[in-house]
C-alpha cells in the first residue's frame, strides 16, 4: 500500500511502515497523520500482519508537529480538525507496534514512539521535547507517556529545559530497549525484533499487549484481575494446545491465531 507521505511493506508477518516527508524530517502534517492512521487500520485489519514497525529514514524519525500547521491554527480549529484524536486512533492499533528510531525523535515525533510499545533507535538518534523552547506544550500526550516511561525529574528536564537525549543515554532512561549494532539500519534491527513477535501466538500477542498497557491505566489489585482473565481466557485458544503439542513434540508451532 503507497499513500503519498506513508509506504508500507509487507513481509514475514510484518508491515514497515516508512514516515517519507524527508524534506521536512518528517513533521507530522494533517495530511500525514491522516495517511498513518489509515495505514495502521489496514495493518490492523491484514489477518497476515502480526507486528508492525514504524520508521523514518536518516533525515529523521519525526521532528514533530508541523510548526506551520501549529502556528497558523486557532484553537476552536485545532479542537475541532480532530488532529489531536488522530494520535488516539494510533493507540487503539492492538497489534504491537516497534518505533524504529534514526536521528531526530522530537516533539509529536517522540510522542508518536511513546504510543508504541518497544522503542529501538540506532547512534544518531537524538530525542526531545522542544515544545517549550516555541511557546507550546506537548499535545500528543508526551506530558503523560514520557513521565511514565522515563520518571519525572528527566522528563520535566527535557519538557522544560529542552534537554535532549542520545541514544545512549534513551537507553540508560529506559526511553528506548536496545541501540542497533554500529552501521547496521535501524530499520533491519527493529524488523528482526518484528519478526520475532510475527513468530508468536498471535493472540497471546495481542492479549499481553493489552495486560501490559493496563499497568498504566489501572491499579494494581484491578491489572492483575485484567491479567487473570485473559490468562484464563487463552487456555481456550487453539494456539494455546498448538503451543503445547509443538513444545512436546519439540517441532516449530504453527499458530492459527484462533
Ligand atoms: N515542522 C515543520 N517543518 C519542520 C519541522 C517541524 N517540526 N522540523 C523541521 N522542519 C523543516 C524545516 O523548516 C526545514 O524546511 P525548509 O527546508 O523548507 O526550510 C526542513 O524541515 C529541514 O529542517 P532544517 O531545520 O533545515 O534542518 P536542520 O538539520 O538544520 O535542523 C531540526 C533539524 C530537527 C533540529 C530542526 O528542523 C528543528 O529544530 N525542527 C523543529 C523541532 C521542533 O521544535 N519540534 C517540535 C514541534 S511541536
Amino acid at each position: 500500500m503507497t499513500n503519498s507521505l506513508v509506504r508500507t511493506e509487507k513481509q514475514r508477518g510484518v508491515a514497515h511502515v516508512i514516515l517519507d516527508r524527508p524534506a521536512k524530517r518528517n513533521a507530522l502534517n494533517a495530511e500525514m497523520l491522516t495517511e498513518l492512521v489509515s495505514t495502521l487500520r489496514d495493518c490492523q485489519a491484514d489477518p497476515s500482519v502480526r507486528a508492525i514497525v514504524i520508521s523514518g529514514s536518516e533525515r529523521g524519525f519525526a521532528a514533530g508537529a508541523d510548526i506551520g500547521t501549529l502556528a497558523s491554527a486557532n484553537p476552536i480549529e485545532l479542537y475541532t480538525s480532530g488532529f489531536s484524536e488522530k494520535w488516539d486512533e494510533v493507540a487503539a492499533i492492538s497489534k504491537p507496534l516497534i518505533a524504529a528510531i534514526s536521528s531526530y525523535a522530537l516533539g509529536g515525533g517522540l510522542e508518536l514512539a511513546l504510543i508504541c510499545d518497544i522503542v529501538v533507535a540506532d547512534e544518531t538518534a537524538l530525542f526531545g521535547m522542544p515544545e517549550a523552547t516555541i511557546g507550546i506544550i506537548p499535545g500528543a500526550g508526551g506530558t503523560q507517556r514520557l513521565v511514565r516511561a522515563i520518571g519525572k525529574s528527566m522528563a520535566m528536564e527535557m519538557i522544560l529545559a529542552g534537554r535532549r537525549l542520545d541514544a545512549r543515554e534513551a537507553k540508560a532512561c529506559g526511553l528506548i530497549s536496545s541501540i542497533a549494532a554500529d552501521g547496521r539500519p535501524i530499520a533491519d534491527h527493529a524488523l528482526e525484533i518484528a519478526e520475532r513477535i510475527a513468530q508468536a501466538a498471535p493472540l497471546a500477542v495481542t492479549m499481553a499487549k493489552a495486560a501490559i498497557l493496563e499497568s498504566f491505566e489501572a491499579p494494581l489489585s484491578a491489572g492483575i484481575r485484567f491479567e487473570r482473565s485473559l490468562s484464563a481466557l487463552i487456555t481456550a485458544s487453539d494456539d494455546r494446545a498448538e503451543g503445547m503439542r509443538a513444545f512436546a513434540a519439540k517441532e516449530p508451532p504453527l499458530f492459527t491465531g484462533q
